[in-house]
């Protein structure tokens, strides 16, 4: 009888302890930096793996660019007063430059490098308005957003006979 109180109290100990161990673990967990976390590589040429989900040049502009340009004209129109409306320019200048990368794959036969060099423009443009978002800088903003425009319009002006020439 006396055996088995003292085989439950080595249990109820034991359980103790191990419980106390597992609270400090986490504890430390929450502590430390997360250096587990997983580094994500961008690659620096085109995947194979990265086919069009949309294969037509207009709805692809029409539902992904022309909605993220229109959200970043109001978000432009005036300097933001909050966290929110930088957070609008961050989000929808990330959404133009990246997107400038899948144009890439679309270029049309004869003509695509200029095309590509277009592309290229807009994405280093949409980058600076990103970066000026990031900041916080609305000079900076405002002087990325007008030229980034320069470098969309010049494709347009180029493929598509000056249709869709965007205004700031
Ligand atoms: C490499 C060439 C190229 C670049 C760069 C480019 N576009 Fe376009 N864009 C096109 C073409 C081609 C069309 C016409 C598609 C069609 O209607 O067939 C178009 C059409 C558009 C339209 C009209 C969509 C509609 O529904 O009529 C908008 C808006 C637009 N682009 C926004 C942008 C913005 C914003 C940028 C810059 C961030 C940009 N584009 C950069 C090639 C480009």
């Amino acid at each position: 009888m006396a055996d088995t109180n003292l085989q439950a109290k080595d249990h109820l100990m034991r359980s103790l302890l191990i419980g106390a161990a597992a609270a400090a673990g986490c504890l430390l967990a929450t502590l430390a930096p997360d250096d587990s976390r997983t580094a994500w590589s961008v690659p620096a040429a085109p995947v194979d793996d990265v086919q069009p989900v949309e294969k037509s040049m207009h709805e692809f502009m029409e539902y992904v660019f022309q909605p993220a340009y229109l959200r970043l004209k109001t978000a432009m129109a005036t300097a933001p007063t909050d966290n929110k409306g930088w957070k609008a320019i961050k989000a929808d200048s990330l959404v133009l430059a990246e997107s400038c990368n899948l144009l890439f794959g679309r270029a049309p036969d004869g003509g695509a490098a200029d095309w590509i060099s277009h592309a290229k423009a807009a994405r280093e443009k949409g980058g600076a308005l990103y970066a000026a978002g990031k900041a916080k800088d609305f000079t900076a903003a405002s002087t990325a957003w007008k030229s980034m425009l320069e470098s969309c319009n010049a494709c347009h002006k180029q493929f598509e006979d000056g249709k869709h020439i965007l205004q700031p």
